[in-house]
């Protein structure tokens, strides 16, 4: 083969705890595993201390300091050569507390990191619903590496949030995800919608190999990727800036699981609660007044955020 038709070399970093994730990844990536002209390098990130499943309640609150700092986790040595070639990199990740998760957050902090310099990356994520922070926070994090953001595909819950907010901590924190009282569905990102991430790597498939080297450019517009819903966009910026805060707090007062930042935690947890019935239902009756007067501008902001891939769906007969 001529160098110019070489095999395409895509690396896919992840992780997932329960399997959703790794779900995600083995659909999108299915069709370009079958594809021959295009080699597929798997790697997933172990950290060095594993992330138990189900969560206990405190470990759980206990890790959002370090997520919203972007503390790297050490993750064990990883399944590939950073210094190899490859013409694309797929970075599949979940969102931990408006940011990155720890894991992944761990990769980007680690020496293995390097093989994003110069190259064009395309983020998948599959969590709750509030991702636009931890996106942010990637594109910062890659522009530090020296990589390019040419897509990011978006997989959330899509059960009304009312239901999220209680189906997705009872899954984190007891295992079940399973429908409850007939009026909550079953928590995660659906089955369907999972299945359908297979139109990601078919588009891939077809565009890749045509490719003289690398992609410059976005691969996956018109395939209805990314949806913002112009709601989450200010109660992400009031989480997010909550979270720095008390997050500084915690991470002055002792290292996680440490005695006196276990003591505040609780205090934050007391807090937490607190803000949940009494601020939030007024943000939202307050966001449900101003509609009308932003409706514009929260649109025209949704639409800068789904970018690069956007949210139209004009191809998507071709890959379905
Ligand atoms: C510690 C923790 C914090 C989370 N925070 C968020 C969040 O801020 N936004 C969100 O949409 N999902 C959040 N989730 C849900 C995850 O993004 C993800 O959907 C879930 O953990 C399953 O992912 P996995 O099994 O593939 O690892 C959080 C999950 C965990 C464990």
């Amino acid at each position: 083969m001529a160098a110019s038709q070489a095999a395409k070399r895509v690396l896919v970093v992840h992780y997932s705890q329960t399997g959703q994730l790794a779900r995600a990844v083995q659909s999108f990536t299915a069709p370009l595993r079958a594809c021959p002209g295009i080699e597929v390098v798997d790697a997933p990130i172990v950290p060095r201390e594993p992330y138990r499943f189900p969560w206990r309640f405190l470990d759980f609150l206990d890790t959002f300091p370090e997520c919203v700092y972007l503390d790297p986790p050490a993750i064990a040595p990883v399944a590939f050569d950073p210094d190899e070639r490859f013409d694309l990199i797929i970075l599949a990740y979940q969102v931990w507390f408006l940011s990155p998760s720890l894991p992944m957050t761990g990769f980007l902090g680690s020496d293995a990191a390097r093989v994003l310099a110069g190259k064009p990356v395309i983020t998948l994520i599959a969590c709750r619903n509030m991702w636009l922070t931890a996106e942010a926070k990637m594109v910062a994090l890659l522009e530090r590496c020296g990589a390019r953001l040419i897509d990011n595909v978006v997989l959330v819950d899509r059960g009304p949030p009312w239901s999220t907010f209680i189906t997705t901590p009872r899954w984190l924190l007891t295992g079940r995800k399973d429908a409850f009282w007939k009026i909550f569905p079953e928590a995660g990102v659906s089955a369907a919608d999972i299945e359908g991430a297979a139109r990601f790597g078919r588009a891939l498939s077809v565009a890749l190999p045509l490719l003289s080297g690398a992609p410059t450019q976005s691969l996956l517009r018109g395939l209805g990727a990314v949806r913002v819903d112009p709601r989450y966009i200010a109660s992400e910026r009031i989480g997010h800036r909550s979270f720095l805060l008390w997050g500084r707090l915690l991470r002055r007062i002792g290292p996680p699981g440490s005695r006196p930042r276990r003591a505040v935690l609780v205090l934050y947890a007391v807090f937490l609660a607190t803000m949940i019935v009494t601020v939030l239902p007024l943000t939202l009756a307050a966001a449900w007044l101003l509609r009308p007067f932003l409706s514009g501008r929260l649109r025209e902001a949704a639409r800068r955020l789904e970018a690069p891939s956007g949210s139209e769906c004009d191809r998507c007969g071709d890959f379905l």
